[in-house]
C-alpha cells in the first residue's frame, strides 16, 4: 500500500499555504514538485562535491567524473537502453528533439520526403519538424486525431507510404492524457523504412519503458517532469543512428583532435554534448528514478487514475463545466466552463490555494481541433490526495456561481 501521508511529508514545496490556504498542487504535467532527496542530491554537489567531469585530473573531478557516468548508467537501465552511448544529455526533451531534428532530420530528408506528427502533439514535437521542413524541403504532415481526442490510426495507415521518412508522436499527450498506440505506430512505420521519434515527457512518467522492446528509434524525455530539477533531460537513440548522424553543437568535450585544418569528432556519447555539462541535474535525475523506482508502479497508476476518475465525476456534475478529451486511466483532467475565460477560472482556483494550468498547453492544433482557446487542466502526481481533489471540485463550484 502507498503510504501518501509519508510521501508527501517528502515533498518540502507541498507543505506551504498560498492565498492563506493549504496548497493544492495539481499542476505536475507542468513540472513535477521535487522530493527532499533530490533537494539534498543538488545541495551535496554544490557544497561538496562540485567540479567539473572528463577535464582534469585532481580527486573532486574524477569523483564527479565517476557519479555523472553512473547517472547515465541508471538512465540506461531505467529505459532499457543498450548502452550509455545511446544515452545523451540534454537540456530537456525539447532540445533533444531539436537536436534529432537538426542532425538526423537535417542531413536525412530530402524535398518531398514526409514527417507525419500527431495533431495533438506539444509545440515542442511540431515546430522543431517545421523548422527542418523549411531547411530541406521535406513537408510536415498531420496525423488526425478522433472527436474523443484519440490518434485516427486508420487514418494514419492511410498516410505511410515510402515518402514517410519520420514519424514523432508523444508517448502521452500533455493536454488530455491521451495514450498513443505507439507500439502499433512504431511497427507500421517501421514497415515503409520510416524512423519513429517518441516524445516522452509525459509518457515516461507514467508508464514503465523499455526502448528495446518498443524500438523506438528515438525516445526523449525530459528530468523536471520525473521529479526531478529542470534543466536536465535525456535523448535516447537507436547506437547506428546517432553514430551515423553529425555532431550539433560545436564546443569543448565534444571533439577529438582540433586544428584549423581539420576536427574530428568525440567517440558516443560525448560527440552530442558539447560544453560543461548540467552535472547536479544529471546526479538528481539520477536520484529521482531511483526514489520513483522504490513505489510499486502499478499501485502508484491506480492510485491517481482513481483521483482523476473522482476529479471527472465531481467535475462533471457542476453546471456549465465541459470535460475535454477525457481519457480513462490518465493522470489528467482537462475541461472548460462555458462563457467563461480559462484564465479567470484559474486565478479563482488560486485564489483558494490550487495550482492547476489554463490556457493552450504549447498545443494551438489541438486548440483548434477541438474548438476551444484554451483549456484549465488539472494533472496528478502521488502526491496528491482525495481531499486534493474534494478541494478543486469545490473551489470550481465556487469560481463558476462566482463568475
Ligand atoms: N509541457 C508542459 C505542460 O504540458 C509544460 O504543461
Amino acid at each position: 500500500m502507498l503510504d501518501i501521508r509519508q510521501i508527501c511529508a517528502q515533498f518540502p514545496a507541498l507543505n506551504q499555504q498560498v492565498n492563506e490556504q493549504r496548497l493544492v498542487y495539481l499542476d505536475s504535467a507542468a513540472t513535477t514538485q521535487k522530493p527532499q532527496c533530490v533537494i539534498d542530491t543538488i545541495s551535496h554537489y554544490y557544497s561538496q562535491a562540485n567540479a567539473n567531469v572528463h577535464r582534469g585530473n585532481h580527486s573532486l573531478t574524477a569523483q564527479a567524473t565517476s557519479q555523472f557516468e553512473q547517472a547515465r548508467q541508471t538512465v540506461t537501465d531505467f529505459i532499457g537502453a543498450q548502452s550509455t552511448k545511446e544515452v545523451i544529455w540534454t537540456r530537456g526533451a525539447t532540445e533533444a528533439i531539436n537536436l534529432i531534428a537538426q542532425t538526423y532530420a537535417r542531413n536525412t530528408l530530402k524535398p518531398g520526403d514526409e514527417i507525419l506528427v500527431g495533431e495533438m502533439e506539444h509545440h515542442a514535437n511540431i515546430v522543431p519538424w517545421q523548422i527542418v521542413a523549411e531547411q530541406t524541403g521535406a513537408k510536415v504532415v498531420k496525423i488526425p486525431m478522433l472527436p474523443d481526442c484519440q490518434l485516427d490510426l486508420d487514418a494514419f495507415k492511410q498516410q505511410l507510404s515510402s515518402a514517410t521518412k519520420i514519424v514523432a508522436i508523444a508517448h502521452i499527450t500533455n493536454v488530455t492524457g491521451t495514450r498513443q498506440p505507439i507500439e502499433q505506430m512504431i511497427k507500421l512505420a517501421h514497415a515503409v523504412g520510416a524512423v519513429v521519434v517518441i516524445d516522452g515527457a509525459q509518457g515516461v512518467v507514467h508508464e514503465p519503458v523499455n526502448v528495446q522492446t518498443l524500438d523506438a528509434d528515438f525516445y526523449v524525455f525530459s528530468g523536471h517532469k520525473l521529479f526531478a530539477p529542470a534543466g536536465i533531460g535525456v535523448l535516447y537513440g537507436k547506437l547506428a543512428l546517432l553514430e551515423a548522424m553529425p555532431p550539433w553543437h560545436g564546443g569543448g568535450k565534444m571533439v577529438e583532435r582540433v586544428s584549423f585544418a581539420a576536427t574530428t569528432f568525440s567517440q558516443l556519447p560525448g560527440k552530442f554534448e558539447a560544453g560543461t555539462p548540467n552535472v547536479a541535474g544529471a546526479l538528481a535525475l539520477a536520484k529521482a528514478i531511483e526514489w520513483y523506482q522504490t513505489f510499486n508502479h502499478k499501485q502508484v497508476e491506480q492510485y491517481i487514475h482513481q483521483l482523476v476518475k473522482q476529479a471527472h465525476q465531481g467535475l462533471s456534475q457542476l453546471e456549465d463545466v465541459r470535460i475535454i478529451g477525457y481519457q480513462p486511466n490518465a493522470s489528467v483532467v482537462s475541461f472548460v466552463v462555458d462563457g467563461v475565460h480559462h484564465q479567470d477560472v484559474a486565478t479563482l482556483l488560486d485564489q483558494q490555494g490550487i495550482a492547476v494550468r489554463a490556457g493552450n498547453h504549447c498545443a494551438h492544433p489541438l486548440m483548434d481541433a477541438l474548438g476551444v482557446k484554451g483549456t484549465i487542466r488539472a494533472s496528478f502526481a502521488l502526491y496528491n490526495t482525495q481531499q486534493d481533489v474534494e478541494r478543486l471540485v469545490a473551489a470550481v463550484e465556487k469560481a463558476v456561481d462566482m463568475l
